[in-house]
């Protein structure tokens, strides 16, 4: 069988696949139905430092090819996240990925800050991208995403990922991030979408705008994991966006993702993500790669079958 564990100098993760933050919550629920040594990490629903409620209903809609949300970062806030969640998902065979997100850089250094002590954090991921929460978007502006990052690297040890969007200035905001300290990039939140109820003229969401995520992201999320890789040979980049079979997660490694998030599939078959990892066994099998490292980032190298 190939191998499919994946190693960083920071940390190691028994697949590439990882449960993108949002679709799969805490994890808890699939927990009971699925084995979680089947996947490389749970990243969790982001957490602010005091609770919040999310945006109004409704905010989900279909789209073609995926799904439009605005959920607007509801979440138990940092202390509940810790007394209530944290139990539980400590105990999950698989890494964990804390998503945290803030209204200014003070705020993100005081989630990290309070997670610090915290068993069972293997990785921050600094969500600097939301784009369904009103002015919090830093993810646009290098010098913001800079201080939002030092912010957390100053009250936290931990592994630290910037999650960013896709866009203009992915290579600027990207350099900020690890200049700034982070270990490495996750790419790319959900794409700022829209779609209107034709019978009324208004729109679905009631915010109107939400995120776009499934299959109609996938080209997207590819182009910015690639532009990254090619900017920056060494990072460790988490691949994200429209990934729901194996061959798509071919296509992320191969872009040069180091790991490789699920969020749509989670809401339209979490069984099927839970099969990923070996899907990808049998793929790299078929083809005779010993090892999945070989196809992380083939496309710089002109393909991973170079003769
Ligand atoms: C949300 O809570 O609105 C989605 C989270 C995100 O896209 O960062």
């Amino acid at each position: 069988m190939a191998r499919v564990d994946v190693h960083s100098a920071k940390g190691s993760f028994r697949t590439p696949i990882v449960l993108a933050s949002g679709p799969a919550g805490f994890g808890c629920d699939l927990a009971r139905a699925l084995d979680f040594r089947r996947i490389g990490a749970l990243t969790t629903k982001t957490i602010t430092h005091e609770p919040r409620e999310g945006n109004p209903q409704p905010r989900i809609v279909d789209a073609p090819c995926g799904a439009l949300n605005s959920i607007g970062l509801e979440n138990p806030g940092v202390a509940r996240f810790r007394s209530e969640v944290m139990p539980k998902i400590r105990a999950l065979p698989t890494a964990r990925i804390v998503s945290i997100a803030g209204r200014s850089a003070d705020e993100v250094g005081k989630v990290a800050g309070a997670l610090e002590g915290e068993p069972g954090v293997d990785w921050l991921e600094l969500n600097l991208s939301c784009p369904n929460v009103r002015g919090e978007t830093v993810a646009d502006r290098p010098d913001a995403v800079s201080e939002y990052v030092r912010a957390v690297r100053a009250a936290s040890s931990r592994p630290l990922l910037a999650k960013l969007s896709a866009g203009g200035g992915l290579v600027a905001l990207a350099d900020a991030a690890l200049r700034a300290g982070a270990d490495g990039l996750t790419l790319v939140n959900a794409v700022r979408g829209l779609r209107i109820d034709v019978e009324t003229g208004k729109a679905l969401l009631a915010r109107a705008t939400g995120g776009l995520c499934g299959p109609a992201i996938l080209p997207i999320a590819l182009a910015a994991v690639y532009e990254a890789r090619r900017a920056f040979p060494e990072a460790f980049l988490v691949g994200t966006g429209g990934v729901v079979t194996a061959r798509d997660a071919v296509e992320m490694l191969c872009a040069g993702a180091n790991l490789v998030g699920v969020g749509f599939g989670v809401m339209a078959d979490p069984a099927a993500v839970f099969g990923l990892a070996e899907g990808l066994e049998r793929w790299l099998d078929a083809r005779g790669v010993a090892d999945v490292a070989e196809v992380v980032g083939a496309a710089h190298r002109g393909g991973w079958r170079v003769p």
